[in-house]
């Protein structure tokens, strides 16, 4: 896979897709998955936010906090804060008779609401270990957008921070050293050629270096128009108005219209990529260019078409 230069963040552990939302994070932490998933890698991949487009990304029924494997090395699951809370007190605390306890739903929300970082600690932990316990080559996480992620993978840090000493104080630093870990655990930030996704995804990325620790590695511009026409042909499209009224003698009326969807997409392409410019200018992170699509399609059909632009870039 990936070697040379820049090393790909599909080399990682542990992986957070994030973005805007809308900007297709789900297709593209779908692609990732399925990516590292065909190269042989058994790869995990969870979705954050229970939409339940992850399920429809891969045409599988809804996903639930047990994995399932939706293809070959490729394990799916959905995130569940009550089912973490039963998992991280059987693994760490050891509370006997777990099964036998009821509904913790409403005793966690107490808990949670009270205490900073608790909710979130205890979902970050969950990628934290399997991580760490190097249960999977890869895990990708369909992840909160660029206004929850923060709060998400900076939970260890406020909680160390805020809690001196105690049983949740100590767990906090090996998720730390997982999540500190630039050669285990990434972000890739998802983004349209758009001004508020690309403005959103600016400073997401100042608040990742300055309050989680957590690198950010990749940045995956999605749904790029892609450029229909090189220099020479782009300056005929300029200068099309000079002969516009020729052509209408030649080709009839229709040809305006012709011409003027020549300028707007011209026009769309361009604006499109003067907002990519301004991240280019702003950090030196690799770019991933993730065409748009053209296609009616849905499902694995999309993540496969999104995973093959991807390895493309990737080569
Ligand atoms: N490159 C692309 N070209 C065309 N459509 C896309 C592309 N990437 C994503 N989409 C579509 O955009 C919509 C939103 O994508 P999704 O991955 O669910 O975004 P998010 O998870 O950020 O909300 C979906 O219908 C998806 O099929
Ligand atoms: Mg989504």
């Amino acid at each position: 896979m990936a070697s040379g230069a820049a090393p790909s963040i599909l080399d990682r552990r542990l992986v957070f897709v994030t973005g805007k939302g809308g900007v297709g994070k789900t297709s593209v932490a779908a692609a990732l998955a399925h990516l590292s998933a065909s190269h042989g890698r058994r790869t995990l991949v969870c979705e954050m936010d229970a939409k339940g487009s992850l399920a429809d990304a891969f045409d599988a029924s809804p996903l639930t906090f047990k994995e399932r494997e939706v293809e070959p090395n490729l394990f799916a699951m959905a995130m569940n804060t009550e089912d973490a809370l039963r998992e991280y007190l059987r693994l760490f605390v050891k509370v006997p008779f777990l099964g036998k306890i009821g509904p913790l739903a409403r005793t966690f929300d107490f808990v949670a609401d009270a205490a900073p970082g608790v909710r979130e600690i205890l979902t970050v932990g969950k990628f934290c270990w399997e991580a760490k316990e190097h249960n999977y080559d890869l895990i990708v996480v369909d992840a909160e957008a660029t206004g929850h992620i923060v709060a998400q993978i900076g939970a260890p840090l406020v909680i160390r921070d805020l809690v001196q000493v105690g049983l949740v104080r100590d767990q906090t630093d090996w998720m730390l050293e997982v999540l500190h870990d630039p050669t285990v655990t990434g972000v890739a930030v998802v983004t349209t050629p758009e001004e508020m996704p690309v403005t959103e995804t600016l400073g997401l990325l100042d608040r990742l270096a300055d309050e989680t620790g957590v690198e950010a590695t990749t940045l995956i511009a999605n749904r790029v128009l892609p450029a229909l026409f090189d220099r020479r042909q782009t300056a005929i499209v300029d200068r099309l108005d000079e002969v516009e009224d020729l052509l209408v003698d030649a080709a009839g009326k229709n040809v305006r219209a012709v011409m003027e969807a020549a300028h707007i997409t011209e026009a769309r392409r361009r604006i499109g990529s003067a907002h990519l410019s301004r991240l280019r200018e702003h950090t030196d992170l690799p770019m991933l260019m993730v065409p748009e699509l053209f296609t009616r399609a849905t499902g694995r059909r999309v993540v496969s078409l999104v995973a093959d632009a991807l390895a493309e870039e990737f080569d």
